[in-house]
């Protein structure tokens, strides 16, 4: 999805090079989110104007295109205030053009300017009551009302500060946004904004921060009239500005440097001080200060948002030694499942302790079912450890995908436990399935990998993942520490079941094994890429399984469509002679999962009928299971682990082969075509 990178500096001189070289930085951090066209803007020299540029394709063609078009001595002298915004969009409304990409402007003075990530579901009728003001637009985007709609306001309210205006703009707005607003009539001054859609402010300073939090400055409780279709009277009401009701000192530092960003991975090459902004914050810096406002208080609003410091690393987010941050993301899966059970699971004891959910262990033991919801990846974590969690916890456990639940409007009850599961937390579907449950009073858990996200902070109770940043689109090692968290959970349920005391260590037995085993499943690396050889060239790929490796059938599947665009199914075996068997001849590639877990037999059925039809299967199979292997030319042989842990290992070689099918095809297997990281519109 789009991403926002603003970057203020407050008597810390920089060269507009040196700006312009950070903002493209700054992009090329978010370039994982997934996009199809980028911009920026910053100060002319010498003039109170704003310049842009912006370009379709990768952030290299702006690079390249600012190199031609923004140099000369005078970017080269240094600038004491100065406020830059640039972005990467991924096409919502608008195909991918110059004239669709942001930053979109208010008029042709660059009056404001803005970034947008997210999506205005009213934009038609503010387009409307603009157009009527005499307002011309010349792009296809939503985003393009947001910047004429705070000139507006701007040319109604010439005493407002560039933060009220902004304030009264976004009273006005529905839908789900981030945005990064600039003005050459407020220089060096930026106001940025939320709701729905991730944003963060990373703040460096030379000394040590005085104060951990910044105070929030509330308005009175008025209501703002919408915009109404079509009405030539309605226009934005004038709203009470916002005051200090708090305690805390203001953020002013004499020499600062802020950074607005969608995530902190775009950040934390500069500072590891942030603060994530909530839905309806307006953050502005003017003269060197962070303020935040909201114009209502609600009986549970804090004064104040808190200061954290990231624990990510910079390195985590440099590719290293790998040509592309997948294949770096599969080879670090035996460090990143020892990190997600770091602390938690300890072998001696065959303890596990979860410390974001033990309180409401005992709520949970309590509850009707068990709800698992998630997106795409996030969902086939939740199919791979339902088996599990239904044989430990004895609770009926229902899977759910975030859209179709929404859809559906699933009947949720009071006492209903509801996982949300997501890598990026930030899933608009996800988080919106979060707060159906929420309002309908379940107990919400939420399974992340990102700390401080949205899912994270409206859970009343979770577990992080711990697998360290994922960059490539494709997940891997999240799902698999996704897979590992609910394990854990699982057996946390079952500790004081006598019954189930020998089935727990032989799973906390696989446990401790497992990274070993991860590391001999990546020693087929080299065989995966030959196998991965005779399939490139094909149109479709069959993947079959059952029992706890359907998952792997689902995610190889989902992986090898999202990295190759190569048609591909992930089919339960069970229901092979249902349909899919007619799909089967010797020339359709097919891989099957054959493990000796409880449904070997089953499984060798469906090898056999696949053969008898003369398809020649892949088999991912057992170490040293001759007789399974026989039935063809071609296997991948995985350690033997306890059979609940098994779709961990198999699923790595599906990663493997999708991803070197991917470098065959030609295929950009970071940035997938069409495809975000983080689905952060529904
Ligand atoms: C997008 C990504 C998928 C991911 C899904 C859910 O569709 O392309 O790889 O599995 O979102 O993301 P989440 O961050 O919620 O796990």
């Amino acid at each position: 999805m789009c991403g926002i990178f603003a970057y203020i500096n407050y008597l810390t001189p920089k060269t507009r090079h040196e700006v312009l070289d950070l903002l493209v930085n700054g992009l090329k951090r978010l370039e994982y989110r997934g996009y199809d066209s980028t911009g920026v803007a910053i100060d002319a020299t010498n003039t109170k104007d704003i310049v842009m540029l912006k370009s379709v394709g990768k952030v290299k063609v702006l690079e390249d295109s600012i190199a031609e078009n923004l140099s000369g001595k005078e970017f080269d002298e240094p600038v004491l205030i100065h406020c830059g915004i640039a972005h990467t969009r991924w096409a919502t409304h608008g195909v991918p053009c110059e004239k669709n990409s942001h930053p979109q402007r208010s008029d042709n003075d660059n009056s404001f300017i803005v970034v947008h990530n997210g999506i205005i579901t009213n934009y038609k009728d503010v387009k409307t009551f603009l157009e009527k003001r005499g307002f011309v637009f010349e792009s296809d985007t939503d985003t393009e009302v947001i910047a004429k709609l705070v000139h507006h306001l701007w040319k109604m309210h010439p005493g407002y500060s560039f933060r009220e205006l902004v304030e009264q703009a976004i009273q006005q707005l529905e839908g789900a946004f981030a945005v990064a607003i600039k003005s050459r009539h407020f220089p060096g001054e930026c106001v940025a904004s939320r709701r729905g859609s991730p944003l963060l402010v990373g703040i460096k300073t030379k000394t040590r921060l005085a104060t951990d939090h910044i105070p929030i400055l509330y308005g009175k409780d008025d209501k703002s009239p919408p915009i109404e279709k079509d009405t030539d009277s309605a226009k934005p009401q004038v709203l009470p500005r916002s005051e200090s009701t708090s305690e805390f000192m203001p953020l002013e530092e004499k020499e600062v440097e802020y950074f607005f960003a969608s995530d902190a991975s775009a950040v934390i090459e500069h500072t590891n001080r942030v603060i994530y902004l909530e839905d309806d914050d307006v953050a502005a810096v003017r003269d060197g200060a962070l303020s935040i406002h909201r114009l209502k208080k609600c009986t549970d609003d804090p004064h104040a948002r808190e200061i954290t410091t990231l624990k990510m690393e910079i390195q985590q987010i440099m590719k290293g030694n790998y040509d592309y941050f997948m294949l770096k993301e599969i080879f670090e899966q035996p460090e990143s499942v020892v990190n997600t059970m770091r602390g938690r699971v300890r072998f001696e004891s065959n303890s596990i302790v979860l410390g974001g959910i033990k309180d409401y262990i005992p709520e949970i033991k309590r509850c009707r079912r068990l709800m698992l919801i998630g997106c795409g990846t996030s969902y086939h974590s939740a199919v791979a450890t339902r088996q599990l969690l239904e044989e430990l916890t004895e609770l009926p456990v229902m899977v759910e995908l975030a859209s179709d639940f929404l859809d559906r409007n699933t009947p949720i009850f009071r006492d209903d436990v509801c996982f949300f599961i997501s890598q990026s937390g930030e899933t608009a579907d996800t988080l919106m399935a979060l707060r159906y449950c929420k309002q309908r009073g379940a107990l919400i858990v939420g399974i992340t990998n990102t700390v401080g996200s949205s899912i994270c902070r409206e859970s009343h109770c979770g577990v992080h993942i711990n697998a360290g940043p994922e960059i490539g689109v494709a997940s891997t090692k999240a799902y698999t520490s996704q897979f590992i968290s609910l394990v854990m959970f699982a057996l946390v349920m079952s500790e004081d079941r006598l019954s189930l005391q020998q089935r727990r260590l032989e799973i906390l037995q696989g446990l401790s094994t497992l990274a070993d085993q991860i590391r001999e499943v990546l020693k087929l690396d080299l065989k995966v890429q030959e196998l991965a050889k005779d399939l490139y060239q094909h149109k479709s790929l069959l993947i079959m399984g059952r029992g706890y490796n359907f998952a792997t059938c689902l995610e190889g599947a989902l992986k090898v469509k999202e990295l190759t665009y190569m048609h591909s199914e992930g089919i339960m075996a069970g229901e092979l002679k249902h349909g899919p068997l007619a799909l089967v001849d010797d020339s359709m590639p097919v891989l099957m999962i054959v493990l000796r877990d409880p449904v070997y037999i089953k499984c060798m059925n469906a090898l056999q009928q696949v053969t008898s039809r003369k398809g020649c299967p892949i088999i991912i199979c057992e170490e040293g299971d001759e007789e399974t292997k026989s039935f063809s030319s071609r296997s991948l042989e995985i350690p033997r682990t306890v059979d609940c842990l098994q779709g961990i290992l198999t699923v790595i070689p599906m990663q493997l082969l999708s991803y070197h099918i991917a470098v065959l095809r030609g295929c950009d297997v970071d940035c997938p075509r069409n495809l975000a990281k983080s689905v952060t519109v529904e």
